[in-house]
């Protein structure tokens, strides 16, 4: 079974899809990390992060055992991430190796923008995972403060609307949830909860 999650920045997809992986003994992929991993090189490389023409070289040629995950996980590349994933030749070399991943025989969950959109339209199971901005922004506050990044939570919120805009606004995969896609607003819920709804989406979808 393949279960497609997708929602913007901080509102918790990563940590649902990380605990489906775990329930229904499958393989996980943060694809969010491929397009880290495009950012980073470029940043390695000396490139400005609005060069297409120099990021269509690095994502075919970059080598994805050659970052450590906590050297992605900063504030500041996930803005560039953005910046790159709005080029259609990086989306576009990023496409195969995620289809592979999720054609592993038994499936696996992927969490991205546009998995259940462009990556796994047929995916049995999708989910939309929302929050509103400002509790997306308290969760990445509390992350990155944990990391030892200092940050205001304005200024964070503010890079997430930023980041909803032009996750949201791209022409190439644009942020949307598929039309069949289950809705799961994670505002007023605990870990725990999403979790338990999310299971409950999953199976029900299961079901049939
Ligand atoms: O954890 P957070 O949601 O902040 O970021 P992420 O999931 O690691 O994604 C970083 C950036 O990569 C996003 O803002 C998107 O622009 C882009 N991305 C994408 O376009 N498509 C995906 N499937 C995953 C990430």
């Amino acid at each position: 079974m393949v279960i497609a999650v997708d929602g913007p920045a901080a509102s918790g997809k990563g940590t649902l899809a990380r605990r489906l992986a775990a329930h229904y003994g499958l393989p996980y992929l943060d694809t969010g990390l491929l397009y880290r991993m495009v950012a980073r090189a470029m940043r390695d490389a000396g490139k400005d992060i609005h060069d297409a023409e120099a990021a269509t070289v690095i994502v075919s040629t970059f080598d994805e055992k050659a970052f450590a995950e906590d050297s992605l996980r900063g504030r500041e590349i996930g803005e560039a991430a953005s910046v790159v994933a709005a080029m259609p030749a990086v989306r576009k070399g990023l496409i195969d190796r995620q289809r592979r991943f999720a054609g592993q025989p038994g499936g696996a969950v992927l969490d991205g923008r546009d998995i259940g959109t462009v990556i796994c339209p047929e995916a049995p199971a999708k989910l939309f995972v929302t929050a509103t901005p400002e509790v997306r922004a308290a969760r990445r506050h509390k992350e990155l403060a944990g990391r030892g990044e200092l940050a205001t939570f304005d200024g964070i919120l503010a890079d997430i609307r930023r980041r909803d805009a032009r996750d949201s606004g791209r022409s190439d995969a644009p942020l949307k949830a598929a039309e069949d896609a289950d809705i799961l607003d994670t505002s007023a819920l605990t870990v725990e909860e999403a979790v338990a709804a999310a299971i409950a989406i999953v199976d029900a979808r299961r079901a049939g």
